[in-house]
């Protein structure tokens, strides 16, 4: 893709949900239609305010009155729910302050909001602006999303131990539905959903970070049950080399330590910017990890395990069993790491991102889903892409070590690596002049120049 803009001097507005796995597509997404010729301006709250250096061809606006240090300090599965409701009240009036200035000083052709901001198409029709929105996860997810209302009249967010598959709602089953609440239903979540799934049906169109190819009987059941133009153009990172928006210092001091490894020997193992794990699971993980005799990249995140700023819950030994055979690190760059050639599998809580990464660098997948749409997505990578295995429960080290094994050296692993680099191949193609995600680009452009 060219990056020469060719000025068309129309203004979008871009509002990205604060969260690590929603400014990063938002950016990219930035990125994208600047390079259509597009003038962006973003509006972005004080809370986890996004890196603007490598952003200098983009306007930055930000708001306050959001969150208290409290709460913002303690944002983490269990919490981001309530904390997403509580911004979508409270930044109302300095959203809307802040866009009517914004178009007192010039015309903007369209609001481009997160899918979670739901409270933004009452401000934009109060101010008469076309609102499109960013939907962050891919279609699957939304399907299941627009279901809830059915999902909790029979009561399925409630109940199971038993896993039975869902009648209507394939590949689900039971155990993924209560998964998707994080075993502690709350109507807050489903308040949250519900709203999103609202606003989304009264906005302009939905952008979506994902590829026709990839869900082409979801692209039509969201045609036909949403009514709103679609423009799947993803995936967004692969228009440019690396992403920039990372909240946090990557770390890079390993990649000649994984130069020195063997083709696809490597298991990489990250849970996003938002999990967080009891200390007995982290033991788990790590055994599982010596135990399995293969070589990983681990990414812990600083205070991500209970009670610990970093290592501290590390069971002594371990770093003395595993020796040269795995890296701990805080941060990394993860597109990078999965595109390199040592990659053999990635251990993930298939956040979208993550998955999305995974798959255009055909890399298969451990799924190890917390909640929200990871147990969508882990399915579909499972049972519908079949690029990876369940690992949902991880109180047995054994069965952690066999899915590692599974995935890196079994040759059912070798066989989920061809589909998946069969789908890097679809996705390399979508994006060519031609393919589907270009033509929806093209289409999305042309939209936006007819609001
Ligand atoms: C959250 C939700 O948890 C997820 O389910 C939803 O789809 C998006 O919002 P998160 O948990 O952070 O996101 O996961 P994910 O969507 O995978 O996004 C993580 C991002 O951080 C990815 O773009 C990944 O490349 C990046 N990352 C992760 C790094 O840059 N370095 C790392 O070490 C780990």
């Amino acid at each position: 893709m060219s990056t020469e803009p060719s000025p068309n001097n129309r203004r979008l507005v871009l509002f990205p949900l604060p969260f690590q796995g929603h400014i990063n597509p938002m950016l990219q997404l930035a990125n994208i239609l600047h390079t259509k010729g597009f003038k962006i301006t973003i509006i972005h709250t004080d809370f986890n305010i996004p890196n603007q250096t490598n952003y200098r061809q983009f306007t930055f606006k930000s708001i306050s009155d959001g969150l208290s240090k409290t709460m913002a300090d303690n944002v983490n599965l269990d919490t981001v729910s309530s904390v997403i409701n509580f911004m979508n009240k409270s930044y109302i009036p300095s959203f809307r302050n802040c866009l009517a200035t914004l178009l007192e000083q010039e015309p903007v052709a369209c609001l481009i909001s997160d899918a979670l901001w739901h409270f933004t198409q009452s401000v934009a029709d109060s101010l008469k602006l076309p609102r499109i929105i960013l939907r962050t996860s891919n279609m699957s997810c939304m399907l299941v999303y627009a279901a809830f209302p059915v999902l909790d009249e029979k009561s399925y967010f409630k109940t199971t131990i038993q896993e039975e598959p869902i009648k209507d709602l394939a590949p689900m089953t039971t155990r993924d539905i209560v998964k998707i609440m994080n075993g502690d239903f709350e109507e807050g979540k489903l308040e949250l959903i519900s709203s999103m799934i609202k606003e989304t049906k009264a906005a302009l169109g939905i952008i979506w970070n994902t590829f026709k190819e990839l869900e082409e009987p979801e692209f039509l059941a969201i045609s036909e049950s949403f009514q709103v133009p679609s423009f799947p153009i993803g995936p967004f990172h692969k228009y440019f080399t690396a992403s920039s928006s990372s909240l946090l210092e990557q770390d890079r001091s390993y990649m000649l330590w994984l130069d020195r490894q063997p083709i696809s020997s490597v298991l990489y193992v990250s849970f996003g910017s938002v999990v967080h794990m009891g200390k007995s699971e982290f033991t788990n993980m790590a055994w599982g990890l010596a135990n399995s005799k293969q070589r990983f990249l681990w990414v812990v995140r600083p205070a991500s395990v209970s009670d610990s700023e970093w290592l501290e819950s590390l069971p002594t030994g371990f770093m003395e069993e595993v020796g040269e055979r795995g890296c701990i690190i805080k941060w990394a760059p993860q597109q990078e790491v999965l595109a390199h050639q040592a990659i053999g599998g990635f251990w993930t809580h298939n956040g979208w991102n993550s998955t999305l990464e995974s798959i255009c660098e055909g890399v298969p997948m451990i799924c190890s889903p917390c909640a929200y749409d990871q147990p969508i997505n882990a399915r579909y990578v499972t049972d519908v892409w079949r690029i990876g295995v369940m690992l949902d429960n991880m109180s047995e080290r054994e069965e952690i070590e066999r899915a590692i094994k599974r995935v890196i050296i079994d040759k059912e692993g070798i066989e989920m690596r061809q589909r998946s680099k069969s789908l890097q191949k679809k996705v390399n193609l979508s994006l060519e002049k031609g393919g589907s995600a270009n033509q929806s680009l093209d289409s999305l452009v042309d939209y936006l120049f007819s609001l």
